[in-house]
């Protein structure tokens, strides 16, 4: 098989890819090791930034978007009980964020590159590795239907998460790695009952973080902060609930609680490369950069990087101009820093680290009593958060 960019992975980075190049008349395929249902059911990412969602509406995939994913004009902080209010558009000038799973996202490409428009996109098909990448045809070797096949192609991109065969073929000389493993993980369920709270909250308690967030009217997505070998076990619902109360409640509010539809542990970790491009390979998303997930950020640093890459693809195919291409690395690694940042001090922040009696815990709640005197302060997570248009 020949096509001009070949993609490995059919998670967020590679499908927003794949329809980018799509709506460009760039030729691609994409190769995915697990099945559609596996894909389009994993349970992850929620929340959308504004330039998501604008991307999602541009490439004409977001009906179903605009019709069931729900707009969040602020977000609740919370410290040991006491709320403060990030109203979104007063700050940062109208941009928000919405709730819409990220299956769902995953789901509405499928369907439009497949079903609809019967675009090159194989499940159940599996890179075993990637050739000539200093050359000007490299190719991918994969495994489908118990067969092994060939893609020659102009470009790669590894868009294969962080397990992927992408970073393994760079040559390792090329990037340094960075890696923060934190000392907890998170706790999450899905409940069947309506979120208690228009708005997330993000909640410090000495006995540790809790986050409110929320699928859809009827279906709640909560998280506990947890020790990294602790099991979810040892979570029975009743005491989850109560946990939960504990440590996102404040005086006057209750809590709504149902039956638990899915309980699971997550680590934390803060992991990248410095470098994300090789002769004709380029990497994007989770292949290339994770961050802990306070603050929501990890799909849309996905999105983000493809963004960049489309252009980059649009301007060497089209114009002949490959400025962007070789710019690639160093474009996208500003905005993957900068949500590093903002992901690692929103985890920092509302994660228990210390105890009470300690400078460092002091710090923290200096921080939040900052966060609630400071307008700037608040503007710059508001702008953090709803993502910066650009970087
Ligand atoms: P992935 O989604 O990992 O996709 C990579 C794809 O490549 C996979 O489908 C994989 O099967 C495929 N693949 C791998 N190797 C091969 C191969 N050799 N051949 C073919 N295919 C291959 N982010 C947020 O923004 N907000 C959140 O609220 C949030 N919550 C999260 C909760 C959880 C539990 C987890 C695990 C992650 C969460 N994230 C969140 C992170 C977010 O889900 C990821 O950042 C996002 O999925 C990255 O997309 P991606 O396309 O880069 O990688
Ligand atoms: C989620 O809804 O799953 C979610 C929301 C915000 C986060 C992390 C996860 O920061």
């Amino acid at each position: 098989m020949k096509t001009k960019v070949g993609i490995i992975g059919a998670g967020p980075a590679g499908l927003f890819l794949s329809k980018i190049l799509h709506s460009q008349g760039i030729d691609n395929v994409v190769l995915e090791s697990r099945s559609r249902h596996y894909v389009e059911n994993r349970l992850r990412a929620g929340l959308l930034e504004h330039n998501t969602v604008e991307l999602l509406k541009e490439l004409g995939v977001g009906k179903n978007l605009i019709n069931n994913g729900i707009p969040h004009h602020g977000v609740m902080l919370s410290f040991n009980g006491e709320r403060v209010h990030i109203p979104f558009e007063e700050l940062t000038g109208g941009r928000n964020i919405t709730i819409y799973g990220q299956r769902f996202v995953v789901r509405d490409l499928i369907a439009d590159l497949a079903d609809k428009n019967n675009y090159p996109l194989y499940f159940e098909a599996t890179a075993g590795h990637i050739e000539k990448i200093e050359t000007d045809r490299p190719l991918i070797h994969y495994e489908y239907e118990g067969e092994n096949h060939e893609i020659h192609c102009d470009y790669v991109v590894a868009c294969d998460g962080y397990h992927g065969i992408g970073r393994q073929t760079l040559p390792g000389h090329i990037f340094n790695t960075h890696r923060v493993e934190y000392p907890f993980s998170w706790l999450g369920i899905l409940a069947e009952t309506p979120p208690s709270s228009e708005e997330l909250i993000y909640a410090f308690h000495t006995r540790g973080f809790a986050l409110l967030s929320y699928r859809s009217p009827e279906i709640s997505r909560l998280y506990i902060q947890v020790d990294n070998d602790d099991h979810v076990d040892n979570w029975p619902d009743d005491k989850l609930w109560d946990e939960l109360d504990t440590r996102l409640g404040t005086e006057g509010w209750t809590l709504n609680k149902g039956p638990i539809i899915q309980k699971g542990i997550t680590p934390m970790r803060s992991y990248m490369i410095d470098h994300m491009q090789y002769g004709r390979l380029f990497m994007a998303g989770d292949a290339a950069h994770i961050v802990p997930p306070t603050g929501g950020k990890g799909l849309n640093l996905a999105v983000a990087d493809v963004k960049l890459l489309g252009k980059a693809f649009a301007a060497h195919y089209h114009n002949n101009d490959d400025t962007l291409l070789k710019g690639y690395s160093t474009d996208a690694l500003k905005r993957v820093w900068r949500t590093q940042h903002f992901s690692n001090f929103m985890t920092q922040q509302f994660h228990k680290r210390f105890q009470e009696d300690s400078f460092d815990y002091q710090l923290q709640k200096a921080q939040f009593d900052y966060i609630k005197k400071s307008v700037a302060m608040r503007t710059t997570i508001a702008e953090n958060y709803v993502g910066l248009k650009e970087i």
